[in-house]
């Protein structure tokens, strides 16, 4: 198939290029869209002139209207921050336990305290607060180290393990499987023992000899019973709670080369009205203790 070409009033010049017989031609651009096209670039021009842009060495142009959007950023933070003092102040000389009882405090640290989570305790408790292995869940209501909102504020301040702080809560398993305290068949047997009283399948016979394994050697920290000490951070067995998982596997890693969790101190590291802020927080979630 063969067209003519269409031809316009005055035949303008062609650009030569041609495909299949396609010609192109070589037409002016309209007035509107060049001038347009000028305007954008003196835009363009003043703008980087007026506002910082063009990087140098060390910080990019300032511009003539000293434009600041640090200063401007700092100025509404500030803005914020005073705005903030009085509760703030209140806050910190605030009675620990009277919170939960002040509307203004309690509509503070559940705003603050959860912006503080997300922010510093998120990466290890998890954005919801609901832990992961090695990092305990602060949802519930079992607690390491106690779930008073005094005790949280302790441990959130000065942390557990920390070499940073000399206040951190601190204990020690003891490593029974890599410093040789006790046999692998021992070992069997209190984990057996363990399961037992965590409510799961054990094997009765190994669980027996176990019993006296754990009177001798674990008793004294995690309790007769099983159910823990929070003195010294040593979880309750017999829920079904894990902090390291409660598996055979899992029991036997806990035994044999025991567990050092850390936690870094935040007394320092954020105010004093922070601090409470989110321990209120975590408080408020987790049982309210
Ligand atoms: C680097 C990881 C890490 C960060 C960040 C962190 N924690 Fe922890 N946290 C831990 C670990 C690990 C434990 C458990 C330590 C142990 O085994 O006793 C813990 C324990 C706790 C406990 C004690 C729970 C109990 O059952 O007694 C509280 C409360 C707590 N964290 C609150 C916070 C808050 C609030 C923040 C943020 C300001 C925070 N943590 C930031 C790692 C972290
Ligand atoms: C000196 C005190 C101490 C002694 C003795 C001790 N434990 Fe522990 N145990 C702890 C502490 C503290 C933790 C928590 C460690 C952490 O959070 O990092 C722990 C954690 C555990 C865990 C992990 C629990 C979980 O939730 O994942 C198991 C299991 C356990 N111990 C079993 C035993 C058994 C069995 C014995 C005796 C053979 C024993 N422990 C002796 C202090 C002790």
């Amino acid at each position: 198939m063969s067209r003519k070409p269409i031809k316009q009033k005055a035949d303008p010049e062609t650009t030569g290029h041609e495909w299949d017989g396609i010609q192109e031609w070589d037409n002016p651009m309209p007035r509107w869209w060049l001038w347009t096209f000028y305007a954008t670039i003196i835009w363009g021009i003043a703008y980087t002139i007026a506002y910082p842009a063009w990087p140098l060495v060390t910080q990019a142009t300032q511009g003539i209207f000293g434009q600041k959007n640090r200063a401007a950023v700092a100025a509404e933070i500030q803005r914020y921050e005073d705005a903030n003092a009085p509760v703030e102040a209140k806050l910190v000389a605030a009675d620990l336990t009277a919170i939960a009882s002040d509307p203004e405090l309690q509509n503070y640290t559940m705003n603050a305290g959860g912006a503080v989570f997300r922010t510093w305790c998120a990466q290890c408790h998890g954005s919801g607060a609901a832990g992961a292995v090695g990092y305990p869940n602060l949802l519930d209501n079992d607690w390491l180290w106690g779930g008073t909102i005094e005790d949280i504020h302790t441990t959130v301040s000065h942390g557990i393990r920390n070499t940073e702080d000399a206040d951190a809560r601190y204990s020690e398993m003891p490593r029974f499987g890599a410093d040789e305290l006790l046999e692998p068949e021992q070992i069997d047997q209190v984990v057996n023992h363990v399961l037992k009283i965590s409510g799961q399948e054990a094997d009765e016979a190994l669980a027996a000899e176990g019993a006296t394994v754990y009177a001798d050697n674990c008793a004294g920290c995690h309790g007769e019973d099983g159910t823990g000490d929070r003195a010294q951070g040593a979880p309750n067995l017999t829920d079904a709670i894990w902090l390291y998982g409660g598996d055979v596997e899992a029991l036997t890693e806990s035994v044999s080369n025991a567990r050092f969790g850390v936690m870094p101190a935040w007394a320092g590291r954020l105010s004093e009205a922070e601090i409470r802020a989110v321990a209120a927080w975590v408080h408020s979630r987790g049982g309210g203790e």
